[in-house]
């Protein structure tokens, strides 16, 4: 069984071949997996423009697929089935690969199959490392989404916490903007941080204790918010900015910021994560979204699954982004259910898992 696996969920048009194998440690294989990434063109406006990324995806959709399909040395009429992000992201992104795969699936006369992108974060775990032990608890954490599952066997999915306002990755963004390092912020952040003084700027880490108003129902001890931290990151700055009668705070003040910033992150999201597979005594943690490329936080949930005696998995860096591969293999996933999609198959913007 091979799949064509199809992304244009935000600013990366990505195809990936993926071949599920017979073999039961580790039953998908990548064929090819191809990522054009927008992040220059976005750069210069310090974030995605939705109507300049629709429009790069439709420049860049056919060569990439092509591109996938070559490098995995097979084509069209090979492939058994294909599979595409149908949400939740841009919806003209979105747009974009599903006419696509659409089109695609109805030519070649293949079975589509539509997938969630967060299902595709948590399925790179079990592309990456095979059969991951279950009851497992899995932060999805990206530019779009914090939030945590419980996946009490494989395939199944089940919301246990999420963030009330910021996800992780889009609090990096805003703070490398206000710091003016640039779009994205995560990296830039993640290697400024490298060696400087975490402790040098007190900064809160939030913690909730009241159910959200907007769903009462819902548990909400698993929760995550990361507005207050930004909040705090702004006026610390302010007031050094007053303080020293200059917009420009010195570099190394900057490095330390930047390190006590990714502390507060990075301590939130690994104590809720650990609290939260201690409470559904979880046989593993899995951390995937473009945030778990973050090295603080790879370190600190290997430290600490190993103290708590829970094996912690991440994906490999090319697997942490945002990939087709993953799509693919969520794609399997369904397929292997049955579950397949129908020829009209629209985008959706909004799209819970
Ligand atoms: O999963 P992803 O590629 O796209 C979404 O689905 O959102 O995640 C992108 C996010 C961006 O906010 C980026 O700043 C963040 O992942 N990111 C990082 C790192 N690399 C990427 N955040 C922290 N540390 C990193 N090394
Ligand atoms: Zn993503």
């Amino acid at each position: 069984m091979k799949i064509l696996g199809i992304e244009t969920s935000c600013d990366e048009t990505a195809a990936a071949v993926v071949e599920a194998a017979p073999d039961a440690a580790l039953p998908w294989r990548i064929r090819s997996s191809i990522v054009a990434s927008q992040i220059e063109i976005h750069r210069e406006w310090g974030g995605v423009v939705p109507e300049i990324a629709s429009r790069q995806h439709i420049r860049d959709i056919c060569g990439v697929v092509e591109r996938a399909l070559a490098d995995a040395e097979t084509n069209w009429a090979d492939l058994d089935a294909i599979a595409v992000t149908q949400g939740p992201g841009l919806v003209g992104s979105l747009l974009v690969g599903v006419a696509f795969a659409k089109t695609a699936a109805w030519a070649a006369g293949k079975p589509l199959v539509a997938v969630n992108h967060l299902a595709g974060h948590i399925e790179s775990l079990w592309l990456e490392h095979g059969d991951i032990p279950t009851p497992a608890v899995v932060l999805v954490v990206s530019g779009g989404h914090t939030s945590l599952y419980l996946v009490p066997t494989a395939g199944a999915y089940r919301l246990i916490g999420r963030t009330r306002d910021d996800a992780a990755g889009e609090a990096y963004d805003k703070i490398a903007r206000l710091l003016g390092l640039g779009y994205p912020g995560g990296p830039v952040i993640d290697q400024m941080a490298a060696g400087a003084n975490d402790r040098a700027v007190s900064l809160p880490s939030t913690r909730l204790t009241h159910p959200d108003r907007n769903a009462p129902d819902r548990e909400y001890r698993f929760d995550f918010s990361f507005s207050g931290l930004k909040t705090a990151v702004l006026r610390h700055v302010r007031l050094r900015q007053s303080a020293l009668a200059s917009e420009h705070l010195p570099d190394n003040e900057l490095r330390d910021l930047a390190a006590s910033f990714q502390a507060s992150v990075v301590d939130t999201l690994v104590d809720r994560t650990i609290d939260a597979a201690k409470w559904y005594q979880a046989r593993a943690i899995g951390i995937a979204g473009g945030v778990s490329a973050n090295s603080r936080l790879r370190a600190d949930a290997q430290a600490r699954g190993v103290s708590a005696e829970i094996p912690v998995f991440v994906p490999s860096r090319h697997l942490s982004t945002d990939n087709a591969a993953m799509i693919a293999a969520a794609g399997l996933r369904k397929i292997a259910a049955g579950d397949l999609a129908p020829a009209n198959l629209n985008a959706v913007a909004t799209f819970p898992l």
